[in-house]
């Protein structure tokens, strides 16, 4: 048995793609898997594009693999996943030691390319995107917890003139839903309690007639699954029949994460978004208006060409008005070959990227703040996921909202749903008490009667 090191930059889909590449090469029954890179006979790094930090980060690694490799000239290094596909091997340095370059949608060749590598010594290229790969044969590998990933469609068709995605992902195409559905009754028979359905694109699923509004009532209507998420969504696609069943579905949790990027209406043109801010906050009061007590999280984009000081104050206005639960904020990074890269210069200086930045983190972390300080003394159904990270006598888990709750530990196990008043909160946790006796306000759309 050889074994394989896999580290994972990046995305959920890219969390995702490695557990389809471990369980790919575990078919093969040769591989076995290893924490330890200095123990591995073969080290995969499944790489992201997004930003141009991200690349960095990689080469970053690639210096300190070739230590590695010196060390052991035996060894096999792939670069695997965006960056891979993004560069078709076309890296800065460090390309000498790299055996093997692949893309996305290459994985199921792995095993051979991996072979070929052993027997013949020369280096392999699969940057293949293919319209049909969508892994749906592959049951992945997945680190064992109480949230699993279901990529229910891959690449993405929109074209967002910043990103690379559409390059490195290639073209939109969705799963056959029945195949979701049945990994969703696996996930549940392995214990998994939570699915997050992914994709670039999420809710432009489509797949002979089944939209992404029947596939998430589809999931939810799974005996023993106790909530459903999906992300990313784009505005584009929020027809009133998804919200309705999201309104309607208990399991189906009330967050939204939903990618503004600009809250300026050039800008979004330039992006080509295809909404307006007017557009935008539209959908969010109709969201609001279906879903009163949904959660709403956001992207945004600082520093894209052309943003002036006047454009980027819409975008703080639009924050302001909305309110989101959380934003992860990202200085604009120009990546090579994309419309924005044809088009529009990166004419915003570094400086005003990270003074627009600052503010922006700043803005929203007095909103998060506000917001979770409002919710003080209020209980939630939380799905235990286990001990806290910073203290194992304290355990952590989130409500509906993907909100991280920290509280003590008790007679619960993760994977339990167990309700938890708040007495804390900073801008980015809170803090609670278990409370066993309780009823669940009449609001709740618990499922907790359901599951106990
Ligand atoms: N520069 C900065 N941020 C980007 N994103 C996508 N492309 C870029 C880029 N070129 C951000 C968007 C997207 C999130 C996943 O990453 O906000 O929603
Ligand atoms: Fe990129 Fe836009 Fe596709 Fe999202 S929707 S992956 S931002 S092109």
């Amino acid at each position: 048995m050889k074994k394989v090191y896999i580290e994972t930059y990046g995305c959920q889909m890219n969390e995702y793609d490695t557990e389809l590449i471990r369980s790919i090469l575990k078919a093969t029954h040769q591989y076995e898997f290893t924490n330890k890179e200095s123990e591995a006979d073969v080290v995969f790094l499944n790489t992201c594009a997004i930003r141009e930090n991200a690349h960095a980060k990689i080469y970053g690694r690639l210096g300190e693999i070739k230590h590695l490799r010196e060390k052991n000239k035996n060894v096999i290094v792939g670069l695997l996943g965006c960056m891979s596909q993004n560069l078709r091997g076309n890296l800065q340095r460090s390309e000498n030691m790299i055996d093997i370059f692949a893309g996305p949608d290459s994985y199921k060749r792995l095993p051979s390319m991996i072979d070929s590598v052993l027997n013949n010594g020369k280096k392999k290229y699969d940057f293949n995107l293919s319209e049909f790969e969508d892994y749906s044969d592959v049951y992945p590998e997945r680190v064992p917890g109480v949230n699993a990933w279901i990529a229910v469609m891959r690449g993405c068709d929109n074209f967002c003139t910043f990103c690379v995605v559409p390059y490195t992902r290639g073209r939109e195409r969705s799963r056959n839903p029945e195949s979701v559905v049945r990994e969703t009754e696996k996930l549940v028979s392995d214990g998994f309690k939570q699915v997050t359905l992914l994709g670039q694109n999420v809710n432009s699923f489509r797949h002979n007639g089944v939209d992404f509004a029947d596939l998430m009532q589809q999931v939810a209507d799974v005996d023993g699954i106790y909530r459903v998420r999906f992300t990313s969504p784009h505005p584009k696609d929020f027809p009133e029949k998804f919200l309705k069943v999201m309104a309607e579905n208990p399991k189906i949790c009330n967050h939204i994460h939903l990618p503004l990027q600009s809250g300026n209406s050039r800008i979004l043109e330039m992006m080509a978004r295809t909404y307006t801010q007017k557009e935008f906050l539209d959908l969010v009061d109709k969201i609001r208006e279906t879903i009163p007590d949904i959660a709403l999280t956001t992207d945004i984009i600082v520093g894209f060409a052309s943003e002036s000081d006047a454009d980027f104050e819409d975008t703080c206005q639009v924050m302001k008005e909305v309110e989101f639960d959380s934003a992860f904020i990202f200085k604009y990074s120009e990546r090579k070959n994309t419309i924005a890269y044809k088009k529009h210069p990166d004419d915003v200086s570094a400086e005003k990227k990270t003074e627009r930045i600052v503010r922006l983190n700043e803005l929203q972390k007095s909103i998060s703040f506000k917001k979770n300080k409002a919710i003080i003394g209020k209980r939630f159904e939380v799905l235990v996921e286990g001990p806290s990270k910073k203290n194992s006598a304290e355990w952590m888990g989130r409500i509906e909202a993907n909100k991280t709750v920290i509280f003590a530990n008790g007679a619960f196990s993760a994977g339990d749903l167990i309700e938890v008043e708040l007495y804390n909160a900073t801008a980015n946790t809170l803090f609670g008490e278990h409370r066993p006796n309780l009823i669940l306000a009449d609001n709740s759309t618990s499922v907790l009667s359901e599951v106990c």
